[in-house]
């Protein structure tokens, strides 16, 4: 079946764009943004694009009572060569509407989640940065809209996109950050919403967010929810490690988010043939490895983190060093090698990278 079209209303004053090297991660938003609604017994209607604007609320929403609430993250890329080209779109979109099937949200049609990609970012596609390190950030997000306080699937909903010139998502840039692995708090448990990206994990995250912080962290790493004993993820990341000579991270069982760059990191080593295991591994192996000097190197993996270093790890008082608080040699080798690729640099053996239609 066609699609229906997009109805294109432009913003009547375009806002000044900033500079490269002063963009930090989801601050600044581009002129337009995609909008379609939901309706039962209609399904999903009007898409459309408008200027970017605030969304006008019932205060009895349902999203705001009860986080019926789903998005994703990815990225567009301005490639060196001048052509733009989105990061596996279409993983996006399928986790996009895994997340609505776990939230009772109607699926969208994929092809329309990409459509709306390709529309917008065709039109805003002045606001993608040129700057290695940079891209644009889009949110493809759907949230509950019918203004009802009882607790069941909402009648109506809003998918809507939004666009985002970013730098890095850490402040410290592609330099070595330190997490903290909790054993007092949880993310997600087996059989939870952990492994789909809903509104209230990241809510339930934010206060052991702010403990981390006081302590000098950037990020909390998340252990099972269960024996608190096994490496989950750090929310806004995957985590990796490497060990002797084997890479190593959680596998996808349940509790964490199945991560895009998680598993393109993962077939990047396994091209490159290396051992890289998806097993459950314990804090305690982590530290008995950093005792033993066989912890070699850890990072983190996401859309906006990319591939973050890890340079201390810190657990029950103590405070771990990792590869002497740098970056370590594969996880600068990844970098490179996924960024060369979403630039358009490098080969794209595993079809990654969709160009963007310019006509929609
Ligand atoms: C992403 O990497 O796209 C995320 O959604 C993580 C985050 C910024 C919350």
């Amino acid at each position: 079946m066609a699609l229906a079209p997009i109805a294109v209303t432009r913003a009547a004053e375009p806002k000044a764009h900033p500079a490269d090297d002063r963009l930090q991660f989801g601050t600044v938003f581009t002129d337009h943004m995609f909008v379609m609604n939901y309706t039962d017994g209609r399904g999903w209607h009007d898409p459309r694009i408008v200027p970017y604007q605030p969304f006008s609320l019932d205060p009895a929403t349902a999203v705001l009572h009860y986080a019926q609430a789903v998005f994703d993250g990815l990225k567009a890329y301005r490639g060196s060569d001048g052509v733009i080209r989105f990061f596996r779109a279409t993983k996006h979109a399928e986790r996009l509407n895994r997340s609505c099937q776990r939230l009772c949200i109607p699926a969208l049609d994929p092809a329309m989640i990409v459509k709306s990609f390709h529309a917008l970012v065709g039109l805003d596609q002045a606001w993608i940065p040129k700057k290695r390190g940079t891209a644009l950030y889009m949110r493809p997000t759907v949230v509950a809209t019918e203004p009802f306080l009882g607790v069941r699937p909402a009648k109506t909903y809003s998918y809507f996109l939004i666009l985002s010139p970013v730098g890095s998502y850490y402040a410290e840039g592609i330099n070595p950050v330190k997490i903290l692995a909790t054993d007092t708090y949880v993310r997600a448990v087996k059989g939870g919403t952990g492994d789909v990206k809903t509104a209230g994990n990241y809510a339930a995250s934010i206060y052991a967010a702010e403990e981390a912080k006081k302590q000098g962290y950037t990020q909390v790493l998340w252990l099972d929810g269960v024996e608190h004993r096994y490496l989950d993820e750090v929310g806004t990341m995957n985590i990796m490690v490497k060990i002797g000579d084997e890479v190593i991270t959680p596998p996808l069982s349940g509790s964490i988010l199945p991560g895009v760059t998680r598993d393109s990191i993962l077939t990047l080593c396994r091209d490159w043939g290396l051992k890289a295991s998806e097993r459950p591994i314990s804090i305690d192996e982590v530290i008995g490895a950093a005792r033993n000097g066989t912890l070699a190197e850890m990072w983190g993996t996401g859309t906006a983190a990319v591939v973050s270093p890890v340079g201390e790890l810190g657990y029950k008082g103590e405070r771990i060093t990792i590869n002497n608080g740098k970056t370590g040699p594969l996880t600068q080798k990844l970098y490179d090698a996924i960024v060369s690729i979403q630039y358009g640099e490098a080969p794209d053996p595993h079809g990654w990278m969709m160009p963007l239609e310019t006509a929609s």
